[in-house]
């Protein structure tokens, strides 16, 4: 080791070391970008959000009361993050199978059976479509745990009374949660238009109609009519695919960002 010079004791006070090639490549690159964009204003900007939101993340329950085990109740509080994952593989499967489905009750002919032409794509999805059988059961199992998971995590708050004071805002909006839920498990199960979706549609369609006052109006909106048809399935794949996935993506961020402000509830 040579001397210690003025210049290598300033840089060991500042913590500073002298990059190697690949560094002071990236350090040009980054300065050539930062001419034309001033990336280091946001740089600086995000730095000091990430040390606020640090600053103000409350403590958990551990940490607070010097905790040294692990109360066993605490899995049942992952259950909404659990829903939140099982959303966004759940959107990521439905985005690819999207490439190959078709909303569409036009007639098709299946292995020498009449069928439309929206379970000719099922077929085509599970037998011909590389990995479409799996991602097909990819999107089938993170709905189904979806469901389970925000119906679990329901249970978890009622019985834990997160639900009480200062908290009713964001039950009530995990409430909208939970219909939106049961919204995109309904209206995913009627696009293959199989025997299971074309009855299940029948039933959604008859507790439309045998709504009192609205029923005419609802049956309408919803399936496009009094009766099954090509309007069915268009507006079951714009709710599916497009509506109820941005709000619940909106309404779970929201809900998220409200536990992150009010912190999470004390277990008692
Ligand atoms: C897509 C659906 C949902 C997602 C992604 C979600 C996500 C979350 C997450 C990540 C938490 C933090 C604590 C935990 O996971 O236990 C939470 C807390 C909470 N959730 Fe949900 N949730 C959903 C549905 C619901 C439903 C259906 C309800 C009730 C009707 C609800 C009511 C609450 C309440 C009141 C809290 C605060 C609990 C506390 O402070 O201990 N959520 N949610």
């Amino acid at each position: 080791m040579g001397p210690e010079t003025s210049d290598t004791m300033d840089a060991r006070r500042d913590g500073f070391t002298e990059p190697g090639p690949v560094g002071r490549m990236l350090l040009a690159l980054f300065a050539w970008v930062d001419e034309r964009f001033r990336l280091r204003n946001y740089a600086d900007e995000f730095r000091h959000f990430y040390y606020q939101i640090n600053l103000e993340l409350p403590r958990t329950h551990t940490e607070k009361y010097n905790l040294r085990v692990i109360w066993y109740w605490y899995p049942l509080y992952t259950l909404g993050s659990i829903a939140f994952l099982a959303f966004i593989f759940a959107a990521i499967s439905g985005i690819l199978l999207t490439f190959y489905y078709v909303p569409s009750t036009a007639e098709a002919t299946v292995n020498g059976v009449q069928a439309t032409e929206a379970w000719e794509s099922m077929t085509v999805i599970m037998t011909e479509v590389p990995l479409g059988f799996g991602i097909r059961a990819l999107h089938f199992w993170s709905g189904m745990v979806m469901v389970w998971a925000v119906v679990l995590h329901m249970f978890r708050v009622y019985f834990t009374q997160a639900y009480k004071k200062p908290r009713e805002l964001n039950w009530l909006l995990g409430v909208v949660l939970f219909l939106l839920t049961m919204g995109l498990g309904y209206t995913g199960y009627i696009l293959p238009w199989s025997q299971l979706s074309y009855w299940a549609a029948i039933i959604g369609l008859e507790m439309s109609i045998a709504t009192p006052i609205l029923g005419q109006y609802l049956a309408g909106l919803l399936f496009g009519g009094v009766e099954l048809g090509q309007q069915t399935i268009t507006r079951m794949y714009v709710l599916h695919v497009i509506l109820l996935p941005l709000l619940t993506f909106g309404a779970a961020v929201l809900h998220v960002v409200i536990v992150w402000w009010q912190g999470i509830a004390e277990p008692h």
